[in-house]
């Protein structure tokens, strides 16, 4: 059984114990130590595990929740790795942060398509051509795309069901579109032009970092 560093910011102290009992694995400090649960004891690890204990609509407002996402992205951003995991840890954040939401990702752009990169919701569609979907019309837009209702949207790609609503941002540096920021909600109407901003300066710190 291997559990990846990802997951043990998800492992309580409540189920730690609960697979000690089971004996999951071989010996319980066998497991211990191959699950990195020796890690929540440390304060960073202390700090992380915070993260998950985020309740989403837990904010004041969205303007707070946005204040405190960037302070997260920063501290993600400042534990280094490369581009892959920045996103990856990001798509994560995003996922723990907004309510409401069904699928967050991003299409990375390569040989002029956008491709699948990393993601939190269902498995999506692994390839699409600048102008198709939503993702498309904003690459070719340069421009953040808000789709209140995804049944009336005639150029939209159906990636989940039971998305209703979507946001896509682009991700802009100096002439290149070098990717997207894609997220979907069940709920009509989700995504407002407070998202696009907190969205907008969300990606612009992340590229900051990663290029
Ligand atoms: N709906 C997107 C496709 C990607 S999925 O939502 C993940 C679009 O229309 O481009």
């Amino acid at each position: 059984m291997m559990i990846y560093d990802a997951d043990i910011i998800c492992l309580s102290a409540c189920f730690a114990k609960r697979l000690k009992r089971a004996r999951i694995g071989r010996l319980p400090s066998e497991l211990f130590y191959r699950c990195g649960i020796d890690k929540m004891l440390s304060p960073r690890f202390n700090e992380r595990r915070d993260i998950v204990k985020i309740e989403k609509n837990f904010f004041d407002s969205k303007a707070s929740m946005y204040e405190q996402l960037d302070e997260r992205l920063a501290e993600i951003i400042g534990d280094g790795g490369d581009a892959l995991s920045v996103l990856a840890n990001a798509s994560a954040l995003l996922n723990l942060f907004l309510a409401d939401i069904n699928w967050v990702g991003f299409y990375l752009m390569k040989d002029g398509l956008l491709k699948l990169g990393p993601f939190q919701g269902k498995p999506a569609v692994a390839e699409i051509r600048p102008g198709d979907g939503v993702c498309g019309t904003a690459v070719l837009a340069r421009a953040t795309q808000i789709v209140s209702d995804v049944h009336l949207c005639t150029n939209h790609i159906v990636c989940d069901p039971d998305s209703a609503s979507e946001i896509v941002v682009p991700m802009l540096r100096g002439d290149a579109v070098l990717g997207v920021l894609d997220i979907d909600s069940p709920r009509a109407g989700r995504f407002d032009e407070e998202d696009r901003t907190g969205l907008e300066r969300f990606v612009d710190r992340l590229l900051d970092a990663i290029c």
